[in-house]
């Protein structure tokens, strides 16, 4: 097939540039600039030319001037001519060809990723079509000075001052992932002198992305809150789909968060979804600080490490008593118990992440077992990735939780950190408190699988038009 000219009808390519309106289609489209174009090619040889009608983060519709030959599935590089930047060359396929509506053939072309410049560059265009409004940010200072103005530190560590080291090692944290996109992605409004609002997403299992660090500055700024939160979780909830991995959204939302809660709890709990597609797992945010004594612990329990048959009945208690959702997005199931892929993936970035399993025998029985993680300081604001859960073998022991718990202290301390959460998920607090931690209120574990994020979009768009 040789080049072809294009004629467009304008009907087809409006001069003005705007989003789609939201629809729950998993990919979001906007209409792309009339000079866009782009070059197909099978291996080597020349396929087709033609101007791009549509675009997302992984496809495109492309409008040639001929009526199609027919479909054609080989297509693997394209090449991408985009107004004022550099052609980028992608893999991708055409998934259909039609003759309706226009007066060539309009191909759709789907892309597939391989990591590196151009796919980013792709990725990074994309973006400002869609969110023009905001963009990545990496400023440590700029973010700070948003959290800790919003209040988000000081709601978070449950304490009137900032703890120290939190910014220093924000700081640290924010550098290594500016270069990490596949382990964080923090993107904001930008003011004119400051950070409107931000949010992360971080991944921080295998296959799931976790929403974290949500604040807008406390006064009203130029934006009305409304718009402004529906644009920046918009663009943080389409991000993950970037990640071929990714299976799960994650928030661990604090009861006290009215707008985090009504997002992702109230979404969680529609009944519309697929049973297995979303959980809410209530739990108590317990803090512990590792400057603390511990409390006196019975003489007759003794600790130690999980062996790995001790390790298999701990995931099969688990898989009998909680949500599947919930166990698959944390990798508490046995094919990825020991993260792996996140070590690789965060340690790539200099970022640590690991998890223990300490366990308290009476005699040579297990009594229970402390799931303890933990995670490159600064990484979450809170350190809520410095978190223990515990998981009893036998029935409910409060000497053995309290003696776990003593454990989990020595165990942080010894990483460095000045404390660590106890994600408490049941009703009896008796045994946090005689191990001398602080309750910090209410939150859910709310999971929902990746099938829902657009849906879940669609559900922020409404609540907040
Ligand atoms: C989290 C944060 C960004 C949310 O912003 P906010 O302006 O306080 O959000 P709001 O709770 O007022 O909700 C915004 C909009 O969402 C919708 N909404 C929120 N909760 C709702 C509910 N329960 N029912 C219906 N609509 C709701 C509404 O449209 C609301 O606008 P409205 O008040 O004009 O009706 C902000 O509170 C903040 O920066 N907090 C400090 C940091 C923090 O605690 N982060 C949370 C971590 S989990």
């Amino acid at each position: 097939m040789s080049s072809v000219a294009l004629r467009v009808p304008p009907r087809v390519i409006p001069s003005s540039l705007r989003p789609l309106a939201h629809s729950p289609r998993r990919h979001r489209r906007i209409l792309a600039p009339s000079e866009a174009r782009a070059t197909l090619f099978r291996g080597e040889a020349f396929v087709l030319e033609g101007a791009l009608r549509d675009l997302s983060a992984h496809g495109l519709g492309l409008v040639t001037a001929e009526i199609s030959p027919g479909w054609d599935e080989d297509i693997t590089t394209l090449e991408l001519k985009l107004p004022g930047r550099s052609p980028l060359f992608l893999s991708g396929s055409t998934r259909h060809v039609s003759t309706a509506r226009v007066s060539g053939s309009l191909y759709g072309v789907q892309l597939r990723h391989a990591l590196g410049r151009d796919a980013a560059a792709w990725f990074a265009y994309v973006d400002e079509l869609l969110h023009p409004q905001t963009q990545p940010a990496f400023d440590a200072d700029r973010l700070w000075n948003l959290y800790s103005r919003s209040n988000y530190v000081r709601v978070m560590s449950k304490t009137d001052r900032e703890p120290r080291g939190w910014r220093g090692a924000f700081a640290t944290a924010t550098a290594k992932l500016a270069n990490a996109p596949l382990v964080s992605c923090t993107v904001a409004w930008p003011g004119e002198e400051r950070l409107e609002a931000a949010v992360t997403m971080l991944k921080p299992f295998a296959s799931t992305w976790l929403g974290c660090h949500l604040a807008r500055q406390p006064d009203e700024g130029p934006v009305g809150k409304r718009l402004l939160l529906r644009q920046l979780v918009t663009r943080a909830l389409e991000y993950p789909e970037r990640d071929a991995q990714f299976a799960w959204l994650l928030s661990w939302v604090h009861r006290d968060a009215r707008f985090s809660a009504h997002l992702f709890g109230d979404f969680a709990r529609l009944p519309a979804h697929k049973p297995g597609d979303a959980a809410v797992v209530p739990f108590r945010i317990m803090r512990g600080r590792v400057t603390t004594p511990n409390a006196p612990r019975k003489r007759w329990l003794r600790l130690g490490t999980a062996t790995s048959e001790e390790q298999e009945h701990l995931l099969r208690r688990l898989a009998a008593t909680k949500p599947r959702a919930y166990l698959e997005a944390h990798d508490l199931v046995p094919a990825r118990f020991d993260l792996s892929a996140t070590r690789e993936a965060w340690s790539k970035a200099g970022l640590s992440r690991e998890r223990e399993v300490l366990v308290v025998r009476r005699g040579t029985s297990v009594v229970a077992a402390a799931i303890v993680e933990a995670a490159e300081p600064g990484v979450h604001l809170a350190g809520w990735l410095d978190a223990v859960r515990i998981v009893d073998f036998d029935s409910p022991d409060d000497d053995a939780r309290v003696a776990l718990l003593n454990a989990a202290r020595a165990w942080y301390k010894a990483r460095g950190r000045d404390g660590f959460v106890y994600f408490l998920e049941s009703n009896n607090l008796a045994h946090a408190l005689a191990a001398r931690l602080e309750d910090q209120g209410e939150a859910d574990a709310v999971v929902v699988a990746a099938s829902l994020s657009a849906p879940l979009i669609a559900w922020l768009h409404s609540i907040t038009t």
